[in-house]
């Protein structure tokens, strides 16, 4: 898949097939992440791994906007240690992972984990260090068939709303 088209093609997946995750192809969605860049390339995340139906069901459980995770065969959570912007590091890995898994055919969908005592009681389940910050958790797994590809089904301003013309206020026409 070129990079445009899964760039247009790709969407949120809260539901999976429950069919496991290669390890060649859990070893790409690893490989984006490892090199992808960060602020002053201090590589400030940390990658867990999570495949055990168990710790899949318990993390769903906690996270009340992430229930799906419970039902993926595969998630990774991300934590980062003393990072210059841990959401902005993170974010630069996990929309790689994210390309990288959809080109796989896969999905996932980003959990925040605003909620502290959600975030807490993971980072305890996982055994993520206190001073660490747990980012998000990222379930994966086969995408149902239903899943559009085509790009319809995202729902986004007009370029016209939010693209400016050498300055703030003067739309750009293309
Ligand atoms: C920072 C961030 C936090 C998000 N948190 C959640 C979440 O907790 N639960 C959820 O179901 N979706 C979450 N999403 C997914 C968004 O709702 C989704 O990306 C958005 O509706 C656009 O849909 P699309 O990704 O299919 O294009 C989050 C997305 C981002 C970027």
């Amino acid at each position: 898949m070129e990079t445009f088209d899964a760039v247009k093609t790709r969407l949120t997946v809260r539901s999976f097939k429950p069919d496991p995750v290669p390890a060649a192809v859990l070893g790409r969605i690893l490989e984006a992440a490892r090199v992808a860049p960060s602020s002053r390339n201090l590589q400030p995340w940390h990658f867990i791994v999570v495949q055990d139906s168990a710790t899949l069901r318990e993390i769903g459980n906690i996270a009340t906007s992430g229930k799906f995770v419970a039902d993926a065969p595969l998630a990774i959570a991300i934590a980062t240690d003393n990072a210059d912007r841990p959401d902005l590091d993170s974010g630069r890995a996990l929309q790689q992972m994210e390309l990288v898994a959809w080109d796989e055919g896969l999905g996932t969908c980003f959990v925040g984990l605003r909620d502290e005592a959600q975030n807490a009681k993971i980072k305890n389940l996982l055994g993520i260090p206190a001073g660490f910050d747990l980012i998000t958790v990222l379930p994966f797994g086969y995408r149902t068939d239903d899943v559009g590809v085509s790009g319809s089904k995202k729902n986004r301003k007009a370029l016209s709303e939010i693209a400016h013309s050498e300055k703030f206020g003067v739309p750009y026409g293309g």
